[in-house]
């Protein structure tokens, strides 16, 4: 099994409610505005129609949560749950500002979502499994809440492939981007986070295997940009 690194709740928490404001710049600046893609492609693995009902968990800023509102149209509805409310808060006002009606967010933890089970077509989450101290409990939950056939589709940062990408990217990853990330938000601890928990997260095969203890099946595993970032999905 992985190592866990069991960071507390309070300290995940407390860690990006102090970036809660300048989350979204960062993550485009930081990966050169890539993740955005990566987005895009984890939004359609939840295979939506118009209609359906999406959960986006440890839902941050609400990206992928206003992604998922324009997947299921003005008919679908999309739930955004959260721990952190100065995070939540920045989403409400990205889906105020966008006029988005059918987005409803949740202060919530992943480990007991607000939701009954069999409700959802699909749930997701982006760049938050490792920052969850419970993550069969999380994938569990994930699966109660999903429709029969449904999809649980996870989006995750994760260890890179090949030598001599894995070695460029680590220098970045480890050594300029707590620097830049720190000195832009004027908080180093959250990006010395950064690396750290992906360093010590699990690796994909592991997932895969909590997602098949959690009840799902057909798990299939997505690579992005060489390895920097994969999608795991799986069927309930
Ligand atoms: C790196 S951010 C990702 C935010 C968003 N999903 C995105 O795609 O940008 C990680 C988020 O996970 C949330 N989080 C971590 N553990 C959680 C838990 N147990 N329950 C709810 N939210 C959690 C944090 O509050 C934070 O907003």
């Amino acid at each position: 099994m992985c190592e866990d690194i069991k960071p507390k709740e309070v300290f995940v928490e407390e860690l990006f409610s102090s970036i809660a404001p300048r989350y979204d710049f960062l993550n485009s600046l930081l990966s050169f505005g890539i993740h955005k893609a990566w987005r895009a492609y984890a939004v359609k693995c939840c295979r939506l129609s118009s209609g359906d009902a999406a959960l986006d968990v440890a839902a941050g800023t609400c990206d992928l949560a206003i992604r998922l509102s324009k997947s299921v149209g003005r008919d679908g509805r999309v739930v955004a749950v959260d721990f952190c409310r100065p995070m939540l808060k920045v989403g409400k006002k990205r889906i105020e500002k966008l006029n988005i009606k059918n987005v409803e967010v949740l202060f919530g933890n992943a480990k007991a979502l607000p939701a009954e089970a069999d409700t959802f077509q699909a749930s997701i989450t982006g760049f938050a499994l490792r920052n969850v101290d419970d993550i069969p409990a999380a994938l569990r939950e994930m699966a109660r809440v999903t429709v029969p056939g449904g999809r649980v589709v996870l989006l995750e940062l994760a260890k890179p492939e090949g030598p001599v990408f894995g070695r460029l990217y680590n220098f970045y990853f480890e050594r300029m981007l707590p620097v830049i990330g720190g000195a832009i938000s004027r908080r180093f601890k959250p990006y010395k986070y950064l690396p750290a928990s992906l360093k010590s997260f699990c690796s994909r095969e592991e997932i895969a295997q909590m997602m098949i203890e959690a009840g799902l099946h057909d798990i299939s595993i997505h690579n992005l940009t060489g390895g920097i970032a994969a999608v795991h999905v799986g069927v309930k």
